[in-house]
This record gives structure tokens, C-alpha cells and sequence, in this order.
């Protein structure tokens, strides 16, 4: 059978890892795919970097239109990156026809609801593994792997360059912004890096993650994202003297009235999606992924709790899921539209409208760190506050004034780990703490998760 031909929409980093794996392991992907698959078209800005790249033998061009108004193309890959353009272009290929392989997290999260609507309407495929986790097959996994079950949760450490970092500084203490700059060297942080460190990056690919474990619309807009770039080193200090660490978590947990989900008495059914750092058992699995690493954990109602882990970015591992998607679009873009693995992993006509909770609503855990005064009678108020709203105690740390400001201090840190209560009562709490006397600085509140 003919090979399926393919276009390729910008060959940086992962367009140049998709061309060479694709070229190297051709025999072995076609013995999977049952034909081969070519990438007989390249559009780049920088052509002659891009002909370079593929050699002679591949058309390369400056205007991505042109490849897309190719016949011969089958499948466009996207691999330009962010919501100009790129939207363009996807929805221009799902318009001619033609199915598409995107690592686009960003479009899908804001624009996913439109562009899997064009596609349906087209009857074309918009692959997507490579957005989430890079080369952890962590959608097929959600999508067609666990489908028997009951999503109840899921939390990831979705982006690398914050894990990176946050390794970085505990392992070595060193500085946020030196850390930042080596995982820019290393090719980890996306082009503007506020998208990595202010939690954007993983709360686009926790997005795309609920809307297939609970067949819920795409809606980046609701979520809670809050990225590590406030966090202070003596809190990665104090978690670790706990039996913690400090993790950039994308959590999506469904809450609903029912036996089978995690509830918490009187909050009202619906999906928490939030992005955090959040302190995480060490003895967790989870808590000793290090590096650029990625980790995902999903707890089924049949399965139990799963976890998948791998490289969640980089040339090569993130051109292995694209490539995955391009054998899956090969095996199946022949196939009844309506019997494909729908894109969503749900029928479209089968959401739920089960909503996304306010962050005030959400139920967890919380550490707290108070910079107050050393002196009777400071703990009983701050405990106080807390039994009068009904919040329990977990564990309490005081350090020795001298420990934490050096000899003849007169203050010092107030650490409380608190089980779980709803998140504005919480508020609450920290409104009416912040303004004691003897409380000295703004209070530092990172939320906990058990994963258990
Ligand atoms: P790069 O910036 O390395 O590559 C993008 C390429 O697209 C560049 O060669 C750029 O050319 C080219 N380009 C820009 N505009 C156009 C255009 N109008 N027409 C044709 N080509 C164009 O990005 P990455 O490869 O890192 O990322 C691609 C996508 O993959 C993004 O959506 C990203 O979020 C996602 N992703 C990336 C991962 C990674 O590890 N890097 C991991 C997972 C997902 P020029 O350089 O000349 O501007
Ligand atoms: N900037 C992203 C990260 C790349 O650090 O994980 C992969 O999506």
C-alpha cells in the first residue's frame, strides 16, 4: 500500500526529533502501521535551516497554506506552538479535510472546544498525545487503557522546568533564577518561560487531562493555577523536616454526592481543577520524581491508583508521542468516523455538565508557615482561630527563635499542617490570623495532598 504522506507545520525542536525518529525506526513503524509514513512536506520559517534539517529529498517551504492545500498531504503535523497561527492553520487542515497531530497544549485548552467541533463536523481526527506529559502516553492511557473505569482523580507533575527547578533548589540550593536559565539551556521551558513557572503550561495540560477523564468540556478559564515563583526556600526546608516535598501539582478530582468519589460533608457536587504547589508525602512514589521529569497518577474506581512516568518534554521523547499518533491516525483514518476513539474519549453528544468548582469550594489540606512573635500565648490564638472555624489540626512545628533569626531573636516560624477542610473556610482563617499583632509577615499557605 502507498506510504501515507505527511506535512509538517514548523520543524524546531520536536519537528526535528519527529523527522529523525521517523526516518530512523521507518521499517519498524511500518510493520506496526501497516504502511508507511513519510514526511514528504516541510514549512518553516527559517527554510533553509528546515532543508537542511530533512535533505534534499523533501519539499520545503516558507508558507504553511501551501502544505496544507497539498492533495497528497493525509495528515498535518502542528508543531509551530502557541494560539496565533497555529489556530489558523489546524483549523484551515481540519477544514480541507485533513487529519492532525498537534503538541499544541496551549491551543487545545483555550480553543479545544471549537477546533474538536470542526473536526467532528469534518469527520478528521485531531490528535494529541504529545500535548500531556510529552512522550508518557498518559492519553491513550486515560482514554482508551482505563475506560472501563470511574475516574475519581488525577494529579501530574506536568511540566519539567518547575520540577526541575524545584529539585534543583533542594538538592543543591540554589537560586530560583540560576535554575530557571539551565532549563532554558536545556530546551525544558517554553519560549516565554512565565508559562512554566507560573503554572500556565501545567494547568493547559491538566485541562485537556479532565476533559478526558470525566467527559467534561475543555475549560482552561476555570481552572485555579498558581505556579512556584512566590515559593520560598525555607518552605522546601521545613516540607522536607516533615516527611514532605514540595511538587508543582495539576490535580483534577471529581466530587460528586455519590459512594464512589471523594467528597466532603455539605460541598456541593463538581470537578476541583487547580494547579499548585502542593506538599506531597515523601515516601509517595510521586514525590521522588526528580529533574525535568514527569510523573501522572490516576486513580480509577476498578483499577486503583496507576502511575505513569517518563520524559515530559525534549526533541525525541516528545516526537515519540507525535509518532504514536501519526500510526494511530494511519490504522484508523479509514475507519467509520463514528467508530473512532472520539477525541475527548467521551461521545460528543455525551458530555457531562457536571461543573468545575471556584477554588473557594475545593477541600484539601493545607501547610502554614506564621512569622510571628515569641511570646506566651501566640499559639493558643492562632489554634484558636482555627478549632472556632472548625479546622483540625494535623501536626505543629515551632522552631527556636535563635534557630530560625540567629542569637537574641525575637521571632520566629509557626509551621501547622492541618487536615482537610474547604478551601474558603480556610480563607477565612488566614484573614483573621493575618491580622493578630503577632503575626509578623504575610502567612504562607501551601496546600498538601495525601495521593493516597
Ligand atoms: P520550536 O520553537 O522549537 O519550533 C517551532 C518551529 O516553528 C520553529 O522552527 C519556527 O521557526 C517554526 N514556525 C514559527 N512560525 C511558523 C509559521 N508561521 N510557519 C511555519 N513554521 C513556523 O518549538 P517546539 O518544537 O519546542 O514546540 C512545538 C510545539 O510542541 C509547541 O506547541 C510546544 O508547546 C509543544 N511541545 C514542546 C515540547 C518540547 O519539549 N519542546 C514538549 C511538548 C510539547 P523559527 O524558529 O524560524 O521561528
Ligand atoms: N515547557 C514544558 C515543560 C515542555 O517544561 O514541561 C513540555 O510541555
Amino acid at each position: 500500500m502507498k506510504a501515507i504522506q505527511v506535512g509538517l507545520l514548523g520543524i524546531g525542536t520536536v519537528g526535528s526529533g519527529t523527522f529523525n525518529v521517523l526516518q530512523r525506526n521507518q521499517e519498524e513503524i511500518k510493520r506496526r502501521a501497516g504502511r508507511g509514513i513519510e514526511i514528504t512536506m516541510v514549512a518553516d520559517l527559517d527554510t533553509a535551516r528546515a532543508q537542511a534539517a530533512v535533505g534534499a529529498g523533501v519539499q520545503v517551504v516558507a508558507d504553511a497554506r501551501a502544505v496544507i492545500a497539498n492533495p497528497h498531504i493525509d495528515i498535518v503535523i502542528e508543531l509551530i506552538g502557541g494560539y496565533g497561527i497555529a489556530k489558523q492553520l489546524v483549523l484551515e487542515a481540519i477544514e480541507a479535510g485533513k487529519h492532525v497531530v498537534t503538541a499544541n497544549k496551549a491551543l487545545l485548552a483555550v480553543h479545544g472546544t471549537e477546533i474538536f467541533a470542526a473536526a467532528h463536523r469534518k469527520g478528521v481526527m485531531v490528535a494529541f498525545e504529545a500535548a500531556v506529559a510529552g512522550g508518557i502516553p498518559i492519553i491513550k492511557a486515560l482514554r482508551e487503557g482505563l475506560t472501563a473505569n470511574r475516574i475519581q482523580w488525577l494529579a501530574g507533575i506536568i511540566n519539567g522546568t518547575t520540577n526541575f527547578i524545584l529539585s534543583e533548589m533542594r538538592d543543591k540550593g540554589l537560586d530560583f533564577n540560576v535554575v530557571l536559565k539551565e532549563a532554558q539551556r536545556l530546551g525544558y521551558a517554553e519560549a516565554d518561560p512565565t508559562f512554566d513557572i507560573e503554572g500556565v503550561d501545567a494547568a493547559h495540560k491538566v485541562t485537556l487531562m479532565s476533559a478526558i477523564a470525566f467527559g467534561i468540556p475543555v475549560q482552561f478559564d476555570k481552572a485555579y493555577v498558581e505556579g512556584i515563583t512566590q515559593l520560598g526556600a525555607q518552605d522546601i526546608k521545613y516540607a522536607e523536616q516533615l516527611g514532605y516535598r514540595i511538587k508543582l501539582l495539576g490535580i483534577a478530582k471529581r466530587r460528586t454526592g455519590d459512594a464512589t468519589t471523594v467528597t466532603h460533608k455539605g460541598t456541593p457536587d463538581g470537578i476541583e481543577l487547580r494547579v499548585h504547589p502542593s506538599l506531597v508525602p515523601a515516601k509517595r512514589l510521586i514525590a521522588n520524581v526528580e529533574g525535568a521529569m514527569n510523573a501522572v497518577m490516576v486513580h480509577g474506581d476498578a483499577v486503583g491508583t496507576t502511575l505513569y512516568y517518563g520524559k515530559g518534554a525534549g526533541s525525541e521523547p516528545t516526537a515519540s508521542a507525535v509518532i504514536a499518533d501519526l500510526v494511530d491516525i494511519t490504522r484508523l483514518h479509514t475507519a467509520d468516523a463514528a467508530q473512532r476513539v472520539p477525541h475527548l474519549a467521551f461521545q460528543p453528544d455525551a458530555m457531562s455538565d457536571l461543573r468545575v468548582l471556584p477554588m473557594s469550594e475545593v477541600v484539601t489540606s493545607y501547610y502554614l508557615r506564621l512569622s510571628v512573635s515569641d511570646q506566651p500565648g501566640v499559639l493558643a490564638k492562632v489554634t484558636g482561630i482555627l478549632a472556632d472555624l472548625g479546622i483540625s489540626i494535623d501536626a505543629v512545628l515551632q522552631r527556636e527563635a535563635d534557630e530560625v533569626g540567629g542569637e537574641g531573636a525575637t521571632s520566629t516560624d509557626l509551621i501547622i499542617l492541618t487536615h482537610d477542610t474547604v478551601e474558603g473556610t480556610m480563607n477565612q482563617a488566614l484573614t483573621q490570623m493575618q491580622m493578630l499583632p503577632t503575626v509578623l509577615a504575610p502567612i504562607v499557605r501551601i496546600r498538601k495532598e495525601e495521593l493516597a
